[in-house]
């Protein structure tokens, strides 16, 4: 193809979301058909209040998800474990031998929303991360240390040095997800530890740094953690994700908020991707002239890392002008901002 004709149409295989919030109860049964209309499988995030904790646990939460959205859009949610200190490695390997569970998440505790019942210190679960290095299964890690002493914009590049180099270093055959990595320095780190680290990328680091955050006001909707960090960052970050390589895969950390929690005067952390995401991330590699990236990225390397097939069918995306809702409708009388909600986009998912 001649270098500037351009692309109308791109069909490939149905990408996954190796990061997403489902929630529970009514925003579960607002937000879930969402993801699993672009999205052929999800890891779920465990953050619930009470978080997921056991295997038990996980296969009720899965059944739930399952009831929120419509059977024929033939969706799995894969099942994550919250690891706290007291995690138990023989319920975590039965759960995960049967099926039930084929990740577990590390938040430190305190890091972000509902995670105070995260991990006071690593060393604390050692027992289960040996665990995990023995079964092959994959350590989420939200990457940021928790110490209020850290400047809020360094504290993944903080987090690096403190935990992530040792736990590494400690465990040499344990496969980790650095979950939605905001820096530079975490896309070197990711690519100098080879195939057994890989890293998520949400579509709004791609798209926006901290200044968007302030830009002629505070935007409450674009705040999320990890925070955004500067231009040079999201650079970096679009260059990694357009690559191609494999130790980077498409993760939303869609996290919605009811619109009351994110406009108040201590609003919550998390941005609520999951009605577009897939155009918007189209977006970002139709401007990089990396559409051809972009099928590894979002439907390939996730799944080999994982140790997944990859999906049998595919989706379609089309370069046409439309507006987004502005808004997600939860319950009665909730509503959710949309990520870039009101917003022309210039790609639309076609439905099957
Ligand atoms: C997430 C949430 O709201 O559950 N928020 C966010 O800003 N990403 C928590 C998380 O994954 O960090
Ligand atoms: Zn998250």
């Amino acid at each position: 193809m001649s270098e500037n004709q351009i692309i109308t149409k791109l069909t490939m295989r149905r990408p996954d979301d190796w990061h997403v919030h489902l929630r529970d109860g009514e925003m579960l049964v607002a937000v879930g058909p969402m993801t699993a209309r672009q999205f052929g499988r999800a890891i779920v995030m465990p953050n619930l209040r009470p978080p997921v904790t056991t295997a038990a646990d996980a296969v009720a939460y899965q059944a739930r998800i399952q009831k929120a959205v419509p059977s024929d859009l033939n969706f799995t949610p894969l099942m994550t474990l919250y690891l706290t200190d007291k995690t138990d490695p023989d319920d975590l390997e039965r759960g995960f031998k049967a099926g039930q569970i084929v990740a577990a998440k590390l938040y430190p505790a305190g890091a972000t929303t509902n995670s105070d019942h995260g991990v006071t210190h690593i060393t604390k679960i050692s027992n289960v991360l040996e665990r995990m290095e023995s079964l092959g299964m994959p350590l989420l890690v939200h990457g940021e240390v928790t110490d209020q002493n850290i400047d809020i914009f360094d504290r993944e590049h903080v987090f690096i040095e403190q935990v992530m180099k040792p736990t590494l270093q400690n465990f040499p055959a344990l496969k980790v997800v650095f979950e939605h990595i905001t820096t530079s320095a975490a896309v070197n780190f990711v690519r100098s530890q080879g195939p057994r680290v890989g890293a998520t990328i949400t579509v709004h680091h791609l798209q926006i740094n901290r200044s968007d955050i302030f830009k002629g006001g505070i935007h409450p909707h674009l705040y999320c953690l990890p925070i955004a960090k500067r231009e040079e960052h999201r650079l970096a970050l679009r260059e990694a994700a357009t690559s191609g390589e494999a130790q980077f895969f498409l993760g939303t950390d869609t996290a919605p908020h009811g619109v009351d929690a994110k406009e108040t005067a201590c609003g919550c952390a998390g941005i609520f991707s999951a009605p577009t995401a897939l155009e918007l991330y189209a977006q970002v590699f139709d401007e990089e002239k990396a559409l051809d990236k972009f099928e590894a990225f979002a439907s390939l390397n996730g799944p080999k890392f994982y140790g997944l097939p990859i999906n049998d069918d595919t989706v379609t995306l089309v370069r046409e002008d439309w507006t987004a809702p502005a808004t997600t409708e939860v319950g009665a009388g909730q509503a959710v901002k949309n990520y870039r909600g009101g917003e022309t986009l210039n790609w639309r998912l076609q439905d099957l």
